[in-house]
């Protein structure tokens, strides 16, 4: 339907505002694309030193994700279909329009479009991210984990969104192949607090 195609398009735009470009160059802090891992994303801003910018830049992230879902919940759009509202957020934020293309990861933005969609889901994936973070203080490691998880819960408890789910996991990983190579080459960033 037209409904579908708009709010397809509009979860894109809003997907593409990337709340860490804009809250360090709200608060005259260096642009988190040149320093850290160079992510414009919650994780790099903690690098900074910043707590609540990193804080207030997961809640912009996550919230335009939940945003979007909410907005095709709201609309009458079958789970489905909020799904796939919610995996062109994601997209938004890894390849936003208005940032040249060069985006984010995902992570929390997918989090913000699964607290809307199946908070059980969002629980298990946040417990399974808090837990890998806590143990190791790696956030790519932790965002990995998450993400695996996921997929077999969503195939066991909401088939029906298995599809968009996955590729958003899909993508979200492909994202982080930097961040694996690091990993595996033991080299990978540690948060020391
Ligand atoms: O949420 C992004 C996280 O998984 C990795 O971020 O900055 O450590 O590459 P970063």
């Amino acid at each position: 339907t037209v409904e579908f195609f708009l709010l397809l398009c509009a979860a894109y735009l809003l997907g593409s505002v990337s709340f860490a470009v804009l809250l360090a160059r709200l608060r005259h802090q260096p642009d988190p694309r040149s320093f850290g891992s160079r992510n414009p994303g919650a994780s790099n801003m903690l690098r900074l030193g910043h707590r609540r910018l990193a804080l207030a830049t997961l809640i912009g992230d996550m919230g335009k994700g939940a945003v979007a879902v909410w907005l095709a919940a709201h609309m009458g759009l079958l789970p489905v279909q909020q799904a796939w509202v919610g995996l062109l957020a994601v997209i938004g934020h890894i390849l936003p329009l208005y940032h040249r293309f060069h985006g984010g990861k995902g992570v929390a933005t997918a989090a913000g479009v699964l607290l809307v969609l199946s908070w059980p889901a969002a629980l298990i994936a946040g417990l399974v991210w808090l837990a890998i973070f806590t143990i190791r203080s790696i956030a790519s490691l932790a965002s990995l984990a998450a993400c695996v998880a996921l997929v077999p819960w969503m195939a066991w408890h909401s088939p029906e969104l298995q599809i968009p789910v996955s590729l958003m996991v899909l993508i979200i990983l492909l994202r982080h192949r930097l961040n694996i190579g690091r990993l595996l080459a033991g080299n990978e960033n540690r948060f020391r607090f």
